[in-house]
């Protein structure tokens, strides 16, 4: 039996199926949990399996750990984000020589990542990597974002397995993993990820509550019309499980499953972590209003009381649509795909100011769509355009301005705006769809509103404004002599 060199520590559902996808890849590999009885539990159901002779089980403490995978083995720590990852770094690394690798593998906050790979740097060397694609993705192929203080270290001890374990593209076969810079680069590029998958499925949200409640379409229908438009640009893993979901019947008979489910989203963080980055970024605020208005309608799906209350005094009831079904149905297919460009615009607009801001290195935004396009939640065709549209020539200032995107943006914005305008007829909530035509009308709009804004803000503080026509710094003395002075 083959010493393991790596171990995973954190038995839960992502740790136990990672761990046994790297045995299948023929890794000798150390499974540890804080609980004994959880990784006797894990080992035991894996035993018929034919890497079963792969799993090394340790019963012990983390001391016993370390005797079996050595002082300079590979350590991924696979347990939730926070405290109680924390807690097994400051066990463990004491227990380590200088050249162990310790991989957090958590969907940590790349704050954390940051400070930790700083109070790390002489102890170990650490990693940060975003896994992506849940259960499934764990054990057969995730999509994996990796961070860390050096590709050359990544490159020697880490590719590999990670390559072997990483799901693999079905346009090319290659790994959906990549080193992608500094420090908290992998945790960072893992959230923007998220922030994405937010915006993604509140839009997708969105236009099955305009066919129940706009076009008064029931479940099955809108399953059809969901599984069509994956045959479609729009293919992705989220619209291919909508129609899985929309089909499902109630198992106590009662028609739809999804009819019945309470309609109170919840959320663990990482979009809102997206929405408070974008605020924090040291050059000014970077627009991220379809992953805000993801979140924000999450939150106001979860106070279900307020609502069922407030609907009472103020029935705003939804009315249906009254014109050509076939049309507004197209519609809405183009709406989906433009106020999805919008969204990843954003996204990867986040990305490359965190990159100057953090320091990250060069993230490369074509690897990144690259490696998102199999293993993760947001797995769609269109990563395939994205990673062509950063791949070579000028880099688009906006995703929207690559030439490809630029041609279906102006095609099919007239799309955006008709669902627009019918849910806005129909008193049903879009936020999404209407925060994406905002953003791509402002964005690309060259006489703002802001100049009132400016003069708003220089009449009652004095807070100056520049002008189109001359260079400098100006105050005008709005309520006394009017003049205008240099400021
Ligand atoms: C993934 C997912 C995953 C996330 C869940 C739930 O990439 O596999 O993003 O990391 O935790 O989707 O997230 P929320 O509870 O915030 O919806």
């Amino acid at each position: 039996m083959a010493k393991p060199s790596l171990a995973m520590i954190g038995m839960a559902v992502m740790g136990s199926n990672l761990a046994q996808n790297f045995a299948e890849k023929g890794y000798d590999i150390a499974l540890f949990n804080r609980t004994a009885q959880r990784t006797q539990d894990v080992y035991e159901a894996a035993r018929g399996e034919p890497y079963a002779a792969r799993l090394h089980p340790v019963y012990g403490d983390l001391k016993e750990l370390v005797a079996l995978v050595g002082r300079s083995g590979t350590y991924f720590i696979m347990v939730k984000a926070g405290e109680p990852t924390q807690d097994v770094i400051d066990r463990l690394v004491p227990l380590l020589s200088g050249d162990a690798i310790v991989v957090d593998c958590s969907n940590a906050h790349y704050v954390d990542t940051m400070r930790r790979q700083q109070a790390l740097r002489d102890k170990v060397r650490f990693f940060g990597i975003g896994v992506s694609g849940g259960e499934e993705g764990a054990r057969h192929g995730p999509s994996i974002m990796a961070g860390g203080e050096s590709r050359t270290i990544y490159d020697r001890r880490l590719k590999r397995a990670l390559e072997a374990v990483a799901a693999k593209a079905p346009q090319d076969g290659s790994p959906c993993v990549a080193y992608l810079g500094t420090h908290g680069a992998g945790h960072y590029v893992k959230m923007v990820h998220n922030g994405i998958e937010y915006a993604d499925m509140a839009l997708i949200a969105e236009a099955y509550d305009f066919m129940r409640r706009v076009l008064g379409m029931g479940a099955p229908a809108i399953a059809d019309i969901f599984e069509r438009w994956n045959k479609g640009p729009l293919q992705s893993y989220l619209v291919e499980i909508t129609a899985d979901v929309l089909r499902q019947e109630d198992p106590s008979g009662k028609g739809y499953l999804v009819d019945h489910i309470l309609d109170a989203a919840q959320m663990k963080g990482t979009g809102t972590w997206m929405v408070e980055s974008s605020l924090a970024i040291g050059k000014g605020v970077v627009p991220v209003p379809g992953i805000y208005g993801a979140v924000e309608s999450r939150a106001i799906s979860a106070r279900k009381a307020q609502r069922v209350a407030a609907a009472k005094l103020l029935p705003l009831k939804a009315k249906r649509f009254a014109g050509n079904r076939a049309r507004i149905l197209k519609d809405l297919e183009r709406a989906l795909y433009v106020a999805k460009v919008a969204c990843y615009a954003q996204g990867i607009d986040l990305l490359q100011a965190a990159d100057e801001e953090y320091g990250f290195g060069g993230l490369d935004l074509a690897r990144i769509a690259r490696i998102w396009r199999a293993g993760c939640i947001i797995r769609a065709r269109f990563l395939d355009d994205i990673a062509e549209a950063y791949q070579k020539g000028p880099m688009p200032q906006s995703l929207m301005l690559a030439p490809a995107f630029r041609r279906i943006v102006l095609k099919d914005m007239a799309s955006l705006t008709a669902v627009c305008v019918a849910a806005a007829n129909a008193q049903v909530p879009a936020f999404v769809f209407d925060a994406s035509r905002g953003f791509i009308l402002q964005s690309s709009s060259a006489q703002a509103s802001a100049n009132l804004t400016q003069a708003q803000r220089d009449f009652f503080g004095a807070h100056t404004y520049e002008r189109t026509d001359r260079k400098g710094v100006f105050h005008t003395e709005w309520s006394g002599d009017r003049k205008e002075r240099p400021a």
